[in-house]
């Protein structure tokens, strides 16, 4: 719902619980999303969450962009662990990032100067790029040496000539990128389908399918903080380009929501705090990036995003997390508003300029700091349990965005999670 890492990859692996299917629809390798699944910590770039779950189907739709080779290191990681990666299933029609891809990010950020987006570096921008321009190499054209060769060709000499003009060095033979492009093609070859056929099969059939997001609102490249955003729409209407479904088919669409609000990398985000308070937020949130280990920026909840995420993605429900990262604070701000040159604005403008002046009008709620229980056991009885203070946080929310929260995260693990679903998956 905002700028990313809310706890999309837990909300996930949570409800995989009752899941037949989990596909991933958009993004790329620049996504970090951690499960803890008792001691252990996960973290998953490019493989959907469902596959810490066993029997859970996992997909990664054509909307998604693959790194094969990081994807081969992450399937490493996880057979290590004893899982298994039968039931991954890749589309035939999503682009591949390629070398060249990362290069050019890099390249990219550097003639940007000060200006720089703050990109992973997983080549994501110009992966994108060469998709919409029609230069891109799919999954499927991995399975066949002819055709490949021949893209390659055709594409490589325009990469190594844009990445001269960047004033950097680049040099490949595009024998050797076919080679090791089907060596990726034999290693995924029975998993490379068309995962289109695969999901709406599933969706006939009346199976529960969990479509996960990447990423966050304020990033998707339409509707987000626009330079500073990453290169696919992130909002819930990819689901039915990323992973070829009608939308018809979306039955109810999860919003994950985190107590406050952080950002990696560059680009506006008014309610950010410069003070102890966004340090306090920082530490007791761990709030490291799971791709690149990156400090995220951290600030107060900011309603003026919450709104443009509602109205963008239609959450039938909220998952509201890391609502224990606020348990030491005395009183709680929430930004209602923004005065942008002195007038009150209500919804997130369109200009980087504008966002960038907007200074946030807050409110002040009641922490639940003076309860002396552990408030994560109290949660953990249930909602009537739970510190009034805390409920009236969640109740704030709820009402300004006019959509109830029924899932509430007090921690990383699995149980540390208060569902309050009418008609659970799992039940
Ligand atoms: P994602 O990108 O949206 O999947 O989120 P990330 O995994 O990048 O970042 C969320 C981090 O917060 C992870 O380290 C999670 O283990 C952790 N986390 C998730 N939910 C909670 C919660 O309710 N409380 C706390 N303290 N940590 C949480
Ligand atoms: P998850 O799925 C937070 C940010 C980068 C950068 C901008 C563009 O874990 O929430 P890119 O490499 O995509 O071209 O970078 O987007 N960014 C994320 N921030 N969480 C993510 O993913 C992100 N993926 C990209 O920091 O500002
Ligand atoms: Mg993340």
């Amino acid at each position: 719902m905002q700028w990313g890492d809310e706890g999309k990859g837990k909300i996930t692996d949570y409800l995989a619980e009752g899941a037949d299917m989990v596909v991933r629809y958009q993004g790329g390798a620049n996504a970090g999303h951690t499960i803890k699944v008792g001691d252990e910590v996960i973290a998953l770039h490019l493989l959907p969450s469902g596959m810490v779950r066993p029997g859970v189907i996992s997909v990664i739709g054509n909307g998604v962009v693959i790194d094969p080779e990081t994807m081969k290191k992450e399937i490493e990681g996880l057979v290590r662990t004893g899982r298994s990666v039968e039931n991954l299933r890749i589309s035939d029609r999503a682009n591949v990032v390629l070398p060249y891809h990362k290069v050019l990010d890099g390249a990219e950020e550097r003639a940007r100067g000060k200006k720089g987006v703050g990109t992973t570096g997983r080549g994501i921008g110009p992966c994108y790029s060469d998709k919409m321009s029609r230069s891109g190499i799919l999954m499927g054209d991995l399975l066949d040496e002819e055709y490949l060769r021949d893209r390659i060709e055709t594409i490589l000499p325009m990469k190594k000539r844009l990445i001269n003009s960047l004033g950097e060095e680049f040099d490949i033979n595009p024998e050797e990128l076919v080679k090791e492009l089907l060596e990726y093609g034999r290693i995924y070859r029975d998993k490379i389908i068309d995962t289109s056929i695969l999901i709406n099969d599933y969706i006939k059939k009346g199976e529960n399918i969990l479509f996960e997001g990447a990423q966050g609102t304020m990033l998707d490249i339409d509707n987000g903080t626009y330079p500073y955003v990453t290169s696919s729409n992130c909002t819930s209407a990819a689901i039915c380009s990323g992973a070829g479904v009608p939308p018809s088919a979306i039955e109810q669409v999860v919003g994950v929501a985190k107590a406050y609000t952080t950002r990696v990398g560059a680009g506006p985000f008014p309610t950010e705090l410069h003070n102890e308070m966004g340090k306090i937020l920082l530490h007791q949130g761990e709030e490291f990036g799971t791709t690149t280990g990156r400090e995220r920026r951290c600030g107060w909840l900011d309603l003026v995003v919450l709104r443009h995420a509602t109205r963008l993605n239609g959450p039938t429900s909220l998952a509201i997390t890391k609502l224990d990262v606020l348990n030491d604070i005395d009183s709680i701000k929430v930004c209602v508003a923004y005065d942008i040159d002195g007038e009150r604005v209500e919804h997130f403008p369109g200009s980087a300029p504008k966002m960038e002046s907007a200074k946030p009008i807050y409110e002040e709620l009641k922490g639940w700091k003076s309860w002396s229980e552990d408030t994560v056991e109290l949660c953990q009885q249930g909602i009537e349990a739970m510190p009034r203070e805390m409920r009236d946080y969640i109740s704030y929310i709820e009402k300004d965005l006019g959509v109830k929260a029924d899932i509430i995260s007090v921690g990383k693990e699995r149980d540390e999670t208060i569902d309050l679903r009418p008609d659970r998956w799992s039940a």
